[in-house]
């Protein structure tokens, strides 16, 4: 057996006998959906700009409409993408009798489409938007409304998409319900994201602090690499189908 082979062994067994599993993954798991990760060079039209200065609040206020133009583009090319193989695996591992979070850095919303039914979205999310001053959820219908933005209904203010922009607080209660769930999980997938951005990127260490095990799937070298119980390096959609458990729960099978 060579070493790729135990290791993917080796992440079979530990999968197969988790009950509780945490998926935490970034945009390298929407990748082959045909969606740029976010560390990706941005392309045409907006390649001259840099996405961390388009994705803060002060970004927003100084060009709400480049800024709304951006998000309806993504929002568009999120749209027209269907979820991938992997997607519907983590979603599929539900239905094995196991309890499956998925964490997700994500704002496209696939992991849901795809099935999965607890799904913590740490940044928001690309299909929602809410007032820029407050007031709350954008009225149904917001995504038909041409202006760019369209204003807020209650107060006249633009509406902003419904994602956490560079140096805003995560939802209330979403970093701290996923980094208890992180301690308790039987076992963690990791699964396409580069481990740069905190606090999200600090969740697999929660696991490690609560010895439990850390599977890390991705093409490339990660800062999560050197806590990895299994590192398999490889495409969210070539390794995770071929990973996750598709029958019960085998609490014999991660034994060492
Ligand atoms: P990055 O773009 O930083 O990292 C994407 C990861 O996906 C990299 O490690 C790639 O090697 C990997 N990858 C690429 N193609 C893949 C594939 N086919 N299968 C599996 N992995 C693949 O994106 P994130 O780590 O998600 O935050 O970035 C985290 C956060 O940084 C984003 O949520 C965003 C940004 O700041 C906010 O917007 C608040």
């Amino acid at each position: 057996m060579t070493g790729v082979d135990a290791d993917l062994a080796r992440a079979r067994a530990l999968l197969a006998g988790a009950a509780r599993v945490v998926v935490f993954t970034g945009a390298g798991v929407s990748a082959e959906s045909g969606i740029p990760t976010f560390r990706d060079a941005l392309e045409g039209l907006w390649a001259r700009y840099d996405p961390e200065a388009l994705a803060t609040e002060a970004g927003f206020r100084a060009d709400p409409p480049l800024v709304w133009r951006w998000y309806a583009e993504r929002r568009a090319r999120v749209a027209r993408a269907a979820p991938n193989a992997a997607h519907r695996a983590i979603a599929a591992l539900e239905r094995t009798g196991r309890a499956v979070t998925v964490v997700t850095q994500n704002v496209d919303g696939l992991h849901g489409r795809a099935g999965s039914t607890d799904v913590v979205e740490l940044h928001g999310s690309i299909v929602r938007a809410k007032c820029l001053e407050g007031c709350g959820p954008a009225p149904a219908g917001w995504d038909r409304d041409a202006r760019v933005p369209p204003p807020c209904p209650a107060c006249g203010a633009p509406l902003r998409p419904d994602v956490v922009w560079f140096g805003e607080p995560l939802p209330p209660g979403a970093f701290e319900r996923a980094e208890r769930l992180a301690g308790e999980a039987d076992a963690m997938l990791v699964v396409g994201t580069s481990g740069l951005v905190q606090p999200a990127a600090s969740l697999p260490w929660a696991a490690v602090r609560h010895r439990r095990p850390v599977i890390v799937v991705d093409p490339n070298p990660t800062a999560l690499d050197d806590l990895a119980t299994v590192g398999l390096r490889g495409s969210a959609v070539s390794v995770v189908p071929s990973i996750l458990p598709s029958g019960p729960i085998r609490p014999d099978a991660s034994a060492p």
